[in-house]
């Protein structure tokens, strides 16, 4: 994942922050607003720092105290560069190992981070210890693709090459899947010291030219280890089949489903 990073900094970024949700919001936008309450709050997988971008919100009084962690040095390097994250508290680190001290924040964000994360109990058990008591969790995980669009019609392409490939091009299982449901997550969770969990599935309108639809479904893990031409092949059979689903205006209907989960850390 950290190869992945290194080459393509900022690429979950560039895969989803111009999607909306029915409301209007990017899945960061909704991140944000769930932890507006809080003063002093950490970014789980930052990445290249949008969220903790949004989260500074410019004129806030009090201002907050960010911080953000994440395995990738390029990442972290192009946060660095926000404007508004130049204050925050950015380390190079694992989640299972958080460099903070007890209870240091009253908010923790993760957007599309915490479900590729190993060891998921020594995480809860982690952002538990660094939360104060009644602080808040908020994250986004995925949850596939939603309907029968441009997100789906990668995936049906994609998968028989990405089985196809050999060994050393295919990437290993990450993660935890139960961070991707409801009940998983309670079970890691709650065992940590967090109430149940609100979960609420929100469906991410990525639709767009095709070029972008491509950025979108191209940042997905799978493709980093994969041969080039095997790429170039998937690019052309999906740009078919993309063809196939144009709305009159050319863009292509694209949406992939993301769960947004909320916790509170026992008081
Ligand atoms: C899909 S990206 C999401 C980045 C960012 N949150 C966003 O949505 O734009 C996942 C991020 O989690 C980081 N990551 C994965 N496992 C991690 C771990 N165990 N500890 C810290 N960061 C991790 C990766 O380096 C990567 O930047």
């Amino acid at each position: 994942m950290r190869a992945f990073h290194a080459a393509h900094p900022a690429v979950t970024v560039r895969t989803m922050a111009h999607g909306r949700a029915e409301d209007g919001r990017s899945s960061y936008e909704i991140l944000r607003d769930r932890v507006a309450a809080c003063d002093r709050v950490l970014d789980l997988g930052c990445g290249d720092g949008l969220l903790l971008e949004l989260l500074a919100e410019r004129g806030r009084r009090p201002a907050r105290a960010l911080a953000g962690l994440d395995l990738s040095a390029e990442e972290l390097a192009l946060a660095r560069r926000r404007p508004g994250v130049a204050q925050a508290d950015l380390r190079r680190g694992r989640a299972q190992q958080l460099p903070f001290e007890d209870g240091r924040f009253d908010g923790c964000v993760s957007h599309m981070a915490l479900m590729l994360m190993g060891e998921a109990e020594q995480v809860a058990a982690e952002v538990a210890r660094v939360l104060a008591p009644g602080g808040t969790l908020a994250v986004a995980v995925g949850g596939g693709a939603a309907g029968d669009e441009g997100y789906a019609a990668f995936l049906r392409v994609a998968r028989p090459l990405f089985e196809a490939a050999p060994a050393g091009q295919r990437i290993p299982s990450l993660g935890d899947r139960r961070l991707r449901s409801r009940e998983g997550f309670d079970a890691v969770f709650g065992p940590a010291g967090f109430g149940p969990v609100r979960w609420e599935t929100v469906r991410i309108d990525l639709t767009g030219p095709p070029e972008r639809v491509w950025a979108t479904v191209g940042g997905i893990y799978d493709l980093g280890p994969l041969d080039p031409a095997v790429t170039a092949e998937l690019r052309v059979r999906f740009a078919r089949e993309a063809a196939a689903l144009a709305l009159p205006d050319g863009r292509i209907p694209c949406a992939m489903r993301v769960h947004i989960a909320t916790a509170v850390r026992d008081a």
